[in-house]
């Protein structure tokens, strides 16, 4: 087992290994007293995985309860988040007891808005089963739910008091879920690790353990920067802001990261076509994604991406930050006028 420590305002660690989910209540108790805890998951994850979670928390004290919901990022919203809340509510949920979280981003995401704002916050645990989650969304803290108006408008930031990630769960994944996370995996080589990059090249899969184990690692260093993303951690929406607006405009049928590898190509081009990003960047990118089996183009244009992409959190008054490639490697932020985001896309397509 690997363990990688986050120094965020709360620190807490992040522990991997291979088969850890039948041992998730012992690895509890190690940093939150015996309590009741709600184990929230979907009902996907629940069918896989719920019985031997359950199992392990009480064996470990806890006095468990579960709450399963079915999956998928519509139901990422409000109304989920308000059964979640009554259901705590009935079952007399106390400051002092905690929320689990079992399953993939939506479930993280939604597991801890739910925590954050429950008696105006409890204690959570992360257990990420996608390969998303593992390497991205179970760190760092964001949580919250999508509008109607677009992704993640509604949220907080609550750090989890641990994150237990048992990679095996991940065999059970569809192979385009999977491929999914693969799309942040190469985001972090993109954003700030060139060595890295290069090592995805011996494939994701194959390297499973080091790969989450230096992605979190990478992700807990910028959030230890800036936990509350005024600087550095917007580098981690490469490719998100366009992501966003695919995912919009395609009603979610195209999946997060998916939409975040689009997302990538589309920035990265359009800063070659700029005289920013080397070509030979953008061409390895490109193979990159396509040797994980992602997406690297889609059937929006820039005018509707534009329209979608400003209805992002990026937005500030009439600019829009977006994360450009000069290199794979050396990624900043570049501020544009929202007037220029649709030529800017359009270079990029
Ligand atoms: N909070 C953050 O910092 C952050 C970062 C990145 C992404 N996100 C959010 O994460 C979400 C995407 O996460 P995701 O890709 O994990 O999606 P997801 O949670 O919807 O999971 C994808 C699908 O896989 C299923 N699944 C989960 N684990 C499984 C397993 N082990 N075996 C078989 N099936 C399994 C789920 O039931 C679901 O149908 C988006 O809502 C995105 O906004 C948040
Ligand atoms: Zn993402």
């Amino acid at each position: 087992m690997r363990t990688v420590k986050v120094n965020a305002s709360t620190p807490y660690d992040i522990l991997i290994g291979n088969g850890l989910l039948d041992k998730c209540g012992e690895l509890c108790a190690k940093v939150i007293k015996p309590c009741k805890v709600c184990i929230i998951t979907d009902d996907t994850v629940a069918a896989l995985y719920l019985e031997r979670a359950e199992r392990s928390m009480q064996n470990a004290g806890f006095l468990v309860k579960s709450y399963p919901f079915p999956h998928g990022e519509r139901n990422k919203n409000m109304d989920t988040i308000v059964r979640i809340l009554e259901f705590l509510a009935e079952q007399r949920f106390t400051r002092t007891d905690c929320l689990v979280a079992l399953g993939g981003g939506v479930v993280g995401d939604m597991c801890g808005f739910a925590a954050a704002i429950y008696l105006r916050g409890i204690k959570f645990i992360q257990i990420p089963t996608t390969l998303l989650a593992a390497v991205d969304s179970s760190v760092g803290g964001k949580t919250g739910v999508d509008l109607k108006a677009g992704k993640n408008l509604a949220g907080a930031f609550h750090q989890p008091s641990l994150v237990i990630c048992d990679y095996s769960t991940l065999d059970t994944l569809p192979p385009e879920t999977f491929a999914d996370g693969c799309a942040e995996v190469i985001k972090y080589g993109v954003i700030n690790d060139r060595p890295f990059f290069e090592r995805l090249a011996g494939g994701i899969r194959a390297q499973i353990e080091d790969v989450i184990a230096e992605c979190v690692t990478n992700k807990s260093r910028v959030v230890e920067e800036d936990e509350f993303e005024n600087g550095t951690r917007q580098l981690l929406n490469l490719g998100h802001t366009i992501g966003h607006a695919i995912e919009a405009c395609s009603d979610l049928t195209v999946s997060h990261g998916s939409a975040v590898a689009i997302g990538m190509v589309i920035v990265t081009r359009a800063a070659v076509r700029l005289g920013l990003c080397p070509e030979e960047d953008l061409d390895a990118l490109v193979d990159m994604l396509k040797r994980e089996s992602l997406p690297i183009s889609c059937e929006f244009n820039a005018a509707q991406l534009a329209v979608a992409a400003t209805a992002d959190k990026k937005r500030k008054g009439d600019y829009i930050t977006l994360v450009v490639p000069y290199s794979i490697g050396d990624t900043r932020l570049y501020k544009l006028p929202i007037s220029h985001l649709a030529e800017f896309i359009r270079k990029g397509l």
